[in-house]
């Protein structure tokens, strides 16, 4: 799906043959007006001059399907055929809005070229604004148009598919050595709507947006089933799947969550917090949440992760942080689901996690009948980044264990 606003074009009398109609160079043109209007409306026209690209017209070819007359009002539409690494081929459409007829559609393609001629490949906020790739490399992070949000996911693997949510405010990289070592899966890991660089709209943060997103996302991805894995604020989002999508979620894996909702404290806390991030910047949040999230042992034994950690949170934008606050002030109890769930799960827990301790994940394997419960030595609340060989290898030993059944 494009980001770029449909526009709408008058047909002049001057644009039309001795027939009235319109030919293939006033198509073009049409087209053509179409597209700089609709750039100039969204990221602006200058977009391709920012990343020092141009995009060349390769191959333009107009299919007539009904006649075009002057003072007809067009609605002209745009949408991606195909992305690769320096090419794009785009539809237009143009729809008589008087009657809706589609009177043309253009297939138009694009190589983008440096300032020498030359092949480039497509700067990243140029493919989000056609809408995202739609083939991807292995391991290759690629940008997904998915309503109103467009996720940046990382795809790495074939087999059965695994998605990993991560939790706030962090974004996918919290799975990186996840994404990077469990073969045989295909890992799905995206950034969740307004954190990392997923690009979205200020406003419309709940639980159930997030989980809109990712079953959009596995949509996308033309994937049925996944076993889902989510950490903490992921783990939230992975029970409300299970509560509204749950033919869509093969297994479980909750790492570091929680099944209850904030109780008046909790929910006056993340108030707080919502006004802190407004004042002060993601920073003050940052400085407040680092020693609560990482392990003792872990802030001691490995000092470049509270860097990490760091930087992660303050990359996050302030409309994004207060979004996911608020999503999470606002959540439902999940506890009245879990005697339902009848997935593999498997529960993770840091044994240092002071957020979500390990107290809290056996009360929720008691309750899910088909959980089973790991403590990962050593690791505070962000266990797969604190512990990553140790976390990988239960995921690893789980996921093999349930293979056949999430097929
Ligand atoms: C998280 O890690 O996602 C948060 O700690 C969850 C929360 O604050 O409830």
């Amino acid at each position: 799906m494009s980001r770029l606003p449909s526009i709408e074009v008058t047909v002049y009398p001057y644009e039309c043959d001795a027939y009235g109609h319109l030919n293939e160079a006033a198509y073009l043109t049409l087209f053509e007006r179409a597209r700089w209007e609709a750039l100039a409306r969204g990221p602006g026209a200058d977009i391709f001059a920012r990343h020092q690209v141009w995009p060349a017209v390769r191959k333009a070819t107009i299919e007539f399907l009904a006649p075009a007359f002057p003072g007809d009002l067009l609605a002209v539409d745009l949408r991606l055929e195909k992305l690769g690494r320096t090419s794009v081929e785009l539809r237009q459409s143009a729809k008589r809005i008087a009657d809706g007829v589609i009177l043309a559609e253009a297939h138009i393609v694009f190589v983008i070229v440096d300032g020498k001629g030359r092949p480039v490949a497509i700067p990243d906020e140029v493919a989000a604004v056609f809408g995202g790739r739609v083939s991807t490399l292995p391991g290759e992070m690629v940008r997904y148009d998915v309503g109103r949000v467009t996720l940046a996911t990382d795809v790495r693997g074939d087999g059965p598919a695994l998605l990993l949510v991560h939790g706030f405010p962090l974004d996918r990289s919290l799975w990186a050595h996840q994404v990077a070592t469990l073969a045989g899966w295909r890992r799905i890991a995206p950034d969740l709507r307004g954190l990392g660089g997923t690009i979205a709209p200020d406003d419309d943060y709940s639980i159930a947006a997030y989980a809109d997103d990712l079953i959009g996302l596995l949509d996308r991805l033309q994937v049925s089933r996944a076993v889902v894995a989510g950490l903490s604020m992921g783990g939230y989002i992975a029970f409300d799947m299970v509560r509204r999508y749950r033919e869509r979620v093969a297994g479980l894996i909750l790492c570091d969550t929680r099944a209850d909702a904030d109780g008046p404290e909790g929910r006056a806390s993340r108030d707080a917090m919502i006004a802190l991030v407004k004042e002060q910047g993601v920073g003050a949040v940052a400085e407040r949440l680092l020693p609560r999230v990482l392990g003792r042992a872990t802030q001691v034994t490995q000092p470049h992760l509270v860097d990490q950690v760091r930087e992660m949170m303050t990359r996050a934008p302030v409309g994004g942080v207060a979004g996911a606050l608020r999503a999470m002030r606002d959540r439902a109890d999940s506890t009245p689901l879990l005697p339902s769930i009848s997935v593999p799960t498997l529960v993770v827990v840091g044994q240092e996690d002071e957020v979500t301790p390990p107290a809290i994940a056996r009360a929720m394997t008691d309750a899910i009948p088909s959980a089973a419960m790991t403590v990962i030595p050593g690791a505070g609340h962000l266990s797969p980044l604190e512990a990553p060989t140790a976390v990988s290898r239960v995921l690893a030993e789980f996921l093999e264990h349930v293979r056949d059944m999430v097929q």
